[in-house]
């Protein structure tokens, strides 16, 4: 099927859709000008995400942690929404039942009005206490290395879900439900290889959604979907809406 007749099929699918799931990935912010993970500029300092996103790596060097969240947040704090942010925050509107999962931390899809979200790997601009567990908003560029707890002085660490940890109880199950109910789930930017994210296309597909992939390359999950374009985010998720 050419790229034409699949947009025309995917708008068609949207414009009859009532519950719709959207899955996002590092590659919806790649054309704000966020980095991806497993793309180029993804490194820093030669490091790759998984040897730095560990709570091993944090309690071997807190400080060498926190000091790549500060490049992060550096860069993230200059970064505004893109169109694709935008399209997808109008879905939200559009939809009767609608829900956004998203695995990045930029914070760049509320930034662009999105509102019914579920930040599965949490927050980039939200810190955790290691002691006392209390969360709190810091948005502090760079931020003092190392930060403490201004309640009991603990070390604060980035409140995001690392490699080995899991996902908050609440978001897997508002994500489930959402999956299982919705008739079109649209997959954004990400490489599929991350779980349990990575399953959310095919849990959607066996309760009966059309699922559509969005990406620059094919992926990991490209042979489970029923549509795929190929091409930018920003380009191609506002036609989506055109119907
Ligand atoms: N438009 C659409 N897709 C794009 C674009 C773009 N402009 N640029 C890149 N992509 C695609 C790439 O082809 C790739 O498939 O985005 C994907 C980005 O993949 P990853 O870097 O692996 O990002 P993601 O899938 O979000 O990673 C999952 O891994 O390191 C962890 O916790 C981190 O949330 C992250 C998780």
């Amino acid at each position: 099927m050419g790229t034409g007749s699949t947009l025309g099929l995917i708008q068609h699918k949207l414009a009859s859709a009532r519950s719709v799931t959207v899955l996002t990935g590092a590659g919806i912010s790649a054309d704000s000008g966020v980095p991806t993970f497993r793309g180029t500029g993804g490194l820093w300092r030669n490091f790759r995400a998984e040897d730095l996103a560990t709570p091993e790596a944090f309690t071997r060097d807190p400080r060498l942690v926190w000091e790549w969240y500060n490049w992060r947040r550096e860069l993230i704090a200059t970064k505004r929404p893109n169109p694709a942010h935008e399209a997808v925050a109008q879905m939200e509107q559009r939809f009767e039942r609608f829900w956004l999962i998203t695995q990045n931390v930029d914070g760049l899809h509320r930034d662009a009005g999105s509102r019914k979200l579920s930040e599965i790997h949490g927050n980039i601009w939200m810190v955790r206490c290691t002691q006392c567990r209390h969360v709190t908003e810091n948005r502090d560029v760079p931020i003092a290395i190392l930060p403490l707890c201004s309640g009991c002085n603990g070390l604060l660490r980035p409140h995001i879900v690392w490699f080995g940890e899991s996902l908050a109880e609440d978001d897997l199950e508002t994500s489930a439900t959402a999956l299982q109910s919705s008739d079109l789930c649209l997959i954004i930017g990400t490489s599929g290889l991350v779980y349990p994210a990575a399953s959310f296309g095919s849990i959607a597909k066996q309760a009966g959604a059309f699922v559509v992939e969005i990406n620059l390359d094919a992926t990991a999950q490209s042979g489970i979907v029923d549509a795929a374009l190929q091409g930018r985010a920003k380009d191609i998720v506002p036609l989506l809406l055109q119907a």
